[in-house]
């Protein structure tokens, strides 16, 4: 049994960031859940926050705390992916208004404080957004950097390419200056690019062998999940589509569903043809600092039996 693992997930609901927050609850015996910390990303801040309070109320954990933090990106204007998610992020279920109150205080205080209090190298951070939070925390606070345990984050992509450019993933797209400043700070980064997740897709047996769960959150996330592919399906005529955020947290729960390397990655913050993509030395042609271990491989449906299998406890 692994032990407790305490972490700190910032996220930008949407659908598969909702299927990452189900899959840490649960896991209660392995995974703390310190915070929710919403950021501005696949819809705007208000629905990310929103949608966060959803899924803790979907899920019976009105316990923890949710905050709401950066409404745009550093520099840029916000691009936003309603084509994806629908205009409120977590189309699909019909499921109430969140009664439950977003916290007092800026989610960037709440991670800085964190961080600070926590004992030394025992917090994660589980990143399932745009980076705009955790860059602005490190710029605040460069102190905290040393203390985190790791940040596992969704994002980027090498021989797979881009999703929202032909570059570039939507989680750097969005804010590539806040990415940039991560992947240079020297925060020890496990990073689920899309070589990952589009091979982690939602094909009809896995989402029939969800729906066979039979709970009130199951069967929202069935819903959640059969709204998401849609996009997929209809443009690519794939079988289901790419479950990308839960992989974040199924590297903490199973590590060895995944295989990768450390390698040096840099981001794409001037060119406007390539802007946001993430530069990944996979084959170590140059002798720059390899600042992330980038995973390529996953066993999918080890992966699958995990969410399932968690899904069902919830
Ligand atoms: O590119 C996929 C990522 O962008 C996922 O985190 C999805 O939720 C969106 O945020
Ligand atoms: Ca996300």
């Amino acid at each position: 049994m692994s032990s407790l693992r305490k972490i700190i997930i910032d996220t930008d609901p949407g659908q598969d960031d909702a299927a990452a927050i189900m899959l840490a609850f649960g896991s209660p015996s392995e995974i703390e859940i310190l915070g929710i910390t919403a950021v501005a990303g696949n819809v705007p801040l208000s629905y990310t926050s929103r949608n966060a309070r959803i899924i803790c109320e979907l899920c019976g954990r009105t316990d923890t705390r949710v905050f709401a933090g950066a409404d745009k990106p550093i520099k840029r204007k916000l691009v936003t992916a309603e084509h994806v998610h629908g205009k409120t992020g977590l189309d699909g279920p019909v499921l109430p208004e969140p009664t439950m109150a977003l916290q007092q205080g800026h989610a960037v205080d709440f991670i800085v404080d964190t961080i600070r209090r926590e004992e030394e190298g025992s917090v994660t951070l589980c990143t399932l957004g745009p980076l705009t939070n955790i860059a602005l925390a490190f710029e605040k606070a460069p102190d905290i950097v040393s203390r985190i345990r790791e940040l596992v984050m969704m994002g980027g992509g090498f021989f797979e390419g881009g999703n929202i450019t032909p570059a570039a993933e939507f989680n750097i797209y969005v804010d590539p200056e806040a990415a940039d400043i991560v992947f240079r700070s020297g925060v020890p980064i496990v990073m689920m690019p899309l070589d990952v997740t589009h091979q982690l897709l939602t094909r009809k047996d896995r989402v029939g062998r969800m729906a066979e769960i039979g709970t009130p959150p199951a069967k929202a996330m069935v819903e959640m999940l059969e709204f998401f592919e849609r996009f997929d399906v209809e443009k690519y005529g794939s079988d289901g589509g790419p479950l990308h955020d839960p992989t974040v947290i199924a590297y903490l729960l199973k590590p060895e569903l995944f295989s990768g390397r450390e390698c040096n990655v840099e981001i794409e913050t001037k060119s406007e043809l390539t802007e946001g993509m993430t530069v990944v030395d996979w084959w170590h042609v140059t002798d720059r600092k390899r600042n992330a271990k980038v995973m390529r491989f996953v066993d999918a449906d080890g992966f699958f039996d995990l969410l399932i299998e968690r899904f069902a406890r919830i």
